[in-house]
């Protein structure tokens, strides 16, 4: 051959060279931390499928927001997990309901200095486990769900939400949301939306989480999305920009980094991949059989879901990689608050 051998192993060299050429970095303000809530319980308790992550107390959860804030997570996302559950999930909605409680003391401890998510869904709260009212013949209502989304919307963000994050995949949500949100002077309350949410077998440990068995054996395919379709996820996506959403979400996150991609070509609005509980909880379990190195998969999964294209990813491993990245880094600065007192100079 006459043509030179191509070397790319050149800058591949040395740690500092790889460094030089990386494409893709991970930080701590790229990870949302999911925060379980628990009504009734006096001490923080692990989730057996999860584990590591753990149901908190009120206060027990503001410790773990004060410690993901110093190690420079910017944002938390609440789950709740009430006492008493009913038809309609109206825990969900009550002012003093498990999550609106958590809002409000966070919002108060915390000022602006951590970004505040609410997901946005009835399934923790229903007797039947499923995400919206139930019609006569036993499936989900549409519209009489966005009804109740209206309210959760409300509920949430007087409590204090920054952004409500509705995870249900009803039709027309994020219009019904946005216009709810209006309509209460909550103009500012941003949306993510959970557009491409896929009826994915990698939700158990979540369902453990939070206490929720679907009712006669059922299951989300009738609203959540066929895992064989990757055009209708943009579609999704479509819809969801063209309803008023601000932020978009894609879930799982390993098996669809093709819809992450696609999702990062066709839209310029910030993107966040929900690694979520099976996921995790297959990592955790394999290393825990030393059947891999479970920190170094672990950074690995998450590189690859900003490799993808997503600016952000919401996942159960965001407090150990932040702890790991910070072992690694400089002290982060204290995190801006949102609202800043006005400088001496700048004021007349
Ligand atoms: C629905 C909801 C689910 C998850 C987040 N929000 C469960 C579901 O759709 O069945 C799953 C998240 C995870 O598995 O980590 N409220």
């Amino acid at each position: 051959m006459s043509f030179p051998l191509q070397r790319l192993r050149r800058l591949r060299r040395t740690d500092a060279m790889r460094r030089l050429v990386a494409e893709t970095t991970l930080s701590a303000e790229d990870l949302i931390a999911p925060l379980f809530v628990r009504e009734g319980i006096d001490a923080p308790q692990e989730i057996s499928s999860l584990p590591g992550v753990m149901q908190h107390t009120l206060e027990s959860a503001m410790t773990e927001i004060e410690e993901l804030r110093a190690l420079g997570v910017a944002a938390v996302v609440f789950f709740g997990v009430p006492e008493h559950k009913d038809a309609e999930g109206s825990g969900a909605w009550d002012p003093n309901g498990i999550v609106q409680l958590a809002l409000g003391r966070a919002r108060k401890r915390f000022g602006g200095s951590m970004v505040l998510i609410a997901d946005l869904c009835v399934d923790e709260y229903t007797d039947h486990g499923h995400c919206g009212v139930l019609d006569g013949h036993g499936s989900v209502d549409n519209d009489a769900t966005l009804e109740l989304y209206r309210r959760i919307a409300v509920a949430q963000a007087h409590a204090g939400a920054d952004i409500i994050a509705p995870s249900g995949m009803m039709d027309g949500q994020v219009a019904a949301i946005r216009n709810a949100l209006d309509a209460s002077g909550h103009e500012t309350t941003a949306i993510l939306a959970y557009a491409a949410k896929y009826a994915s077998s990698f939700y158990g440990p979540f369902r453990d989480a939070v206490d929720v068995t679907i009712a006669d054996g059922g299951d989300r395919k009738g609203y959540q999305q066929d895992p064989r379709n990757g055009r209708e996820a943009m579609n999704e996506i479509r819809l969801d920009l063209a309803e008023g959403a601000d932020m978009i979400m894609i879930k799982p996150a390993l098996p669809y980094l093709d819809i992450v991609l696609r999702a990062r070509l066709e839209t310029d609005v910030p993107i966040a991949a929900y690694h979520v509980s099976g996921e995790y909880a297959m990592l955790k379990a394999a290393e825990a059989n030393g059947w891999i190195d479970g920190d170094a998969a672990a950074l690995e999964s998450l590189i690859s879901i900003k490799r993808a294209g997503a600016d952000l990813i919401l996942t159960y491993l965001a407090r150990s990689i932040a702890e790991s990245l910070a072992a690694i880094r400089p002290a982060l600065p204290e995190p801006q608050r949102a609202i800043d007192p006005p400088t001496p100079e700048l004021t007349p």
